[in-house]
């Protein structure tokens, strides 16, 4: 059994369909992509899966449970975390209160104080060194990161990631890569959002093509590369070797 599954997810803005039908699974200890064009549904999806955009039809299964009309804070607290698009950090607090919130808010039901969380959860990330700057000093790689940091803190099961790499350099984007490595071997599923089609096919295990609000194709990396309407619809300009 998946870890997560979407199944058949439908949303309506007006009269533009953001997603129909989306399905979709994530299972535990990998990373998945989901790729696809400029305003295919990706965020939307991300929306719906932790409950901030209620779906007009269609599912969220979390280990094998239907979410229903589960509250995002509750879908929290049930091992859903993410990191947002455009970075949501608080800029005037310390790298680590910005990670402490987090912990906070998760410590119900917990025998770890939420100190020796934030201070795990820095530690994982490499934020250790900087734990007292504060976050609107720091370059946009390392806010990134606290992201992360705050989203590892609240020890989920499945983790979210809306276009993590983005304003990240090449060396920064690397051991981004890495880290997503070691977080997977530790059991937890990752949904990977990125445009950075490198990065998609060197860490995912599976791959989702959402393209129209609809799943165009999935598979392996070399699957998703080799199917000719993704290569039509969003791979076109990608060198073949690329990964
Ligand atoms: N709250 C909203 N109200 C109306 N339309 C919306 C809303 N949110 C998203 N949309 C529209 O739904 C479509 C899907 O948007 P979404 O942000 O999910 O795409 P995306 O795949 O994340 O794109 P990008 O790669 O640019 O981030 C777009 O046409 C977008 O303009
Ligand atoms: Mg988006």
């Amino acid at each position: 059994m998946a870890q997560l599954e979407v199944r058949e997810v439908a949303v309506q803005f007006g009269g533009l369909r953001a997603l129909s039908g989306a399905s979709l699974e994530v299972e535990a200890g990998q990373v998945t992509g989901l790729i696809g064009p400029n305003g295919a549904g990706k965020t939307t999806l991300f929306n719906v899966i932790c409950g901030i955009q209620s779906p007009d039809s269609g599912s969220v299964v979390l280990d094998g449970q239907d979410l229903g009309d589960t509250k995002p804070y509750r879908r929290g607290r049930l091992g859903i975390a993410r990191t947002f698009q455009r970075l949501e950090v608080f800029g005037s607090l310390s790298v680590h209160q910005n990670v402490l919130v987090a912990a906070e808010i998760h410590r119900r039901g917990r025998s770890e104080s939420p100190q020796s969380v934030a201070d795990a959860a820095l530690e994982r990330v490499g934020l250790a060194h900087v734990r007292d700057e504060r976050v609107d000093s720091l370059p946009t790689g390392l806010a990134r990161l606290v992201e992360l940091g705050r989203a590892i803190a609240c020890q989920p099961k499945v983790l979210l990631l809306d276009e993590p790499s983005s304003g990240l350099s090449e060396d920064e984007t690397d051991a981004f890569a890495a880290l997503l490595g070691e977080l997977t071997d530790d059991g937890l599923g990752i949904l990977l959002v990125e445009h950075d089609v490198a990065l998609v096919m060197s860490v995912c295990a599976r791959i989702f093509v959402l393209d129209f609000g609809q799943i165009l194709a999935s598979g392996t990396p070399d699957e998703v590369r080799a199917h000719p309407q993704v290569q039509a619809a969003y791979l076109g300009n990608m060198p073949v070797d690329a990964a």
